[in-house]
């Protein structure tokens, strides 16, 4: 029975949540970028590149989770996972943006992690969209949390529209 019960949706700065684990809409290079994972190595300081250049030197798999130290930020970790760029549906991007909110939560539970924060994975610079994107992500994140009975995850969305969208999504969920 999928986990919906431990999700939530708010709005808010991904880097001023306070999260055990906190989960970065990276690229695959690992090196930063703009949105959210410009934001989180702002925020995290350069101490981040550092890491990810120190650890995962080929970078990581779309689809794939690759934590790190939370640096800067008010967690115990974040967890960089390249989602798909959309490319109309056709190239397999639902179910790499479903693994990557699988393994992220893996990762978060492997860890011990008893909270993961979330932001819109794809939905920006790689132009998902985002009512396609939605029911995906909240599915994937309930059935993965089904195998990690302490863990709590929510989505912090960056404006109101996609917040209502996912709380949309996951009322949904709730109910089907
Ligand atoms: N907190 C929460 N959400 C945020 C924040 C923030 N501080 N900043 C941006 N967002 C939102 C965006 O509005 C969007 O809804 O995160 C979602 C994901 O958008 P992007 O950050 O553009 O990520 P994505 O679409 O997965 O593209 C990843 O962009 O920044 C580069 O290096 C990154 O190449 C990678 C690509």
């Amino acid at each position: 029975m999928p986990a919906f019960s431990r999700i939530e949706c708010r709005r808010g700065d991904l880097t001023r949540e306070r999260a055990d684990a906190i989960v970065n809409a990276a690229s695959p290079a690992l090196r930063g970028g703009g949105g959210v994972d410009g934001a989180i190595h702002r925020a995290a300081g350069p101490e981040l590149l550092a890491e990810l250049i120190a650890r995962y030197p080929k970078g990581c798999a779309v689809g794939e989770a690759c934590p790190t130290g939370a640096h800067g930020l008010n967690a115990r970790m974040i967890i960089h996972t390249p989602g798909p760029i959309w490319r109309w549906g056709g190239a397999g991007e639902a179910e790499a943006l479903a693994a990557c909110h699988r393994s992220s939560i893996v990762a978060a539970g492997k860890a011990g992690c008893r909270s993961i924060a979330f932001p819109a994975i794809s939905c920006g610079v790689y132009g998902y969209p985002p009512d396609r994107a939605a029911p995906l992500a909240v599915r994937a994140v309930g059935e993965a949390l089904e195998d990690w009975p302490e863990l709590q995850a929510r989505f912090v969305l960056f404006s109101e529209p996609l917040r209502e969208l996912f709380q949309a999504a996951l009322d949904q969920a709730r109910g089907a």
